[in-house]
């Protein structure tokens, strides 16, 4: 039960005097019903959210499993049953048979959201009534695809009409999800999802919030202009139709290295870069570019970790630094090498103390399709 208290004036102790009292039970009993793990990337997309949802999808009894933001420029990665798919729109529940809701903080190309269904269900995924779509979520035409496709090279977009969609959108001259015909089977009334009517039986929701790309691309904490156009932080989850009070577990996700793909420079001179592309198989899921490498910054990883208010972090990929045999981190623009991997964990143990991650709350993982 969540505690609340609130503030009211006290006669007895004269007009500047305040006493703390207990608000009624009814009155937080509501939102104590509707609850939310969130996953975000603290680096720049590709940082493996996509294997982390699948985890906790399964572990955990979630209600709904929520994409929160972008669109089809997102690839996860997912192994399932042993088999890789590769999803943009919809939402890793759907593996195990979790209501798989696309949230209004998206865009979606609903071409792209067909083909997707047909390829989970070729791979065996049962999706029918399964998935949805939040009915004010916007749609990415043809026309932001080729507009994307011309303009995007500034940035190194993925081409998708993420862009463009986002503009129309907040231009207040784009397409809602509920404009369009053949969507109609998947449209979702979020309010109605998340809340019961007023003064209908609680609805007891425990959702998973699963993000797309990652705070270095974020359109207000990313190296602007070199961003994607949505809010990829916890605060992205919120514009989802869902109180802040709803936020249980954040579960930062990072790799133990950085990659970058697009067109600003980020691989400095070295072989050891080019060594983590081709071991760690740095490749683009949706475009198949190779990503730019280089060692974890950790002041985007602390600022990263302090604005999404991150309660769990797994860092990827540990594998990668140990076949390569070298472990460092670039720390106030400086190198800091370590002589082993043990001496790099003891670190960023140290270092993240004091942002309040108990050293049982970071998971270094090796594996593509566990923690
Ligand atoms: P856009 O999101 O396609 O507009 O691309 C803007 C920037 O974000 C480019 O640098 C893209 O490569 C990058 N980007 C977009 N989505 C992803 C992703 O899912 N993973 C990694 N980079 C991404
Ligand atoms: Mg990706």
């Amino acid at each position: 039960m969540q505690r609340s208290i609130s503030f009211v004036s006290s006669s007895k102790s004269g007009s500047a005097g305040w006493r703390i009292a207990a608000l009624p039970a009814h009155c937080y009993h509501e939102v104590a019903m509707l609850k939310m793990d969130v996953i975000v990337d603290l680096q720049y997309g590709d940082c493996g959210k996509g294997k982390i949802s699948h985890y906790l999808s399964n572990k955990n009894s979630y209600t709904h499993v929520l994409r929160y933001n972008g669109g089809c420029n997102a690839g996860h990665t997912i192994f399932h049953k042993g088999k890789k798919f590769v999803t943009h729109h919809i939402p890793a529940g759907v593996f195990f048979g979790v209501k798989s809701v696309i949230g209004s903080g998206c865009v979606l190309d609903p071409d792209q959201f067909f083909r997707e269904i047909k390829m989970l269900e070729e791979g065996g995924v049962r999706t029918k009534g399964k998935i949805f779509i939040a009915e004010n979520t916007h749609v990415i035409t043809d026309a932001h695809k080729a507009e994307d496709k011309q303009k995007g090279g500034k940035i190194g977009t993925t081409g998708r009409g993420n862009g463009p969609a986002y503009r129309d959108k907040y231009g207040r001259t784009g397409v809602r999800a509920s404009e369009i015909k053949k969507l109609k089977p998947y449209l979702l009334d979020m309010y109605r999802e998340w809340y019961p009517p007023a003064g209908g039986v609680k609805k007891n929701l425990t959702i998973l919030a699963e993000g797309a790309q990652g705070f270095g691309l974020d359109i207000d904490w990313g190296d602007y202009p070199f961003v994607t156009s949505s809010h990829c932080t916890t605060a992205g989850a919120l514009l989802n139709g869902l109180p802040a009070s709803a936020i249980r577990d954040v579960w930062g996700v990072a790799k133990i290295y950085e990659t970058y793909v697009g067109s600003k420079k980020f691989q400095p001179k070295g072989d050891v870069f080019n060594k983590m592309g081709d071991i760690g198989e740095e490749f683009g899921s949706t475009t198949g570019r190779r990503r730019q490498c280089n060692w974890m910054n950790m002041q985007t990883l602390e600022r990263a970790v302090r604005v999404n208010g991150v309660t769990h972090l797994v860092f990827n990929k540990m594998d990668v630094l140990r076949e390569i045999g070298q472990w460092a981190v670039v720390d106030n623009k400086k190198v800091v090498t370590f002589v082993s991997e043990k001496a790099m964990k003891d670190f960023l143990g140290k270092r993240l103390a004091p942002l309040g991650l108990k050293k049982n709350r970071i998971f270094f993982s090796e594996h593509k399709d566990r923690i």
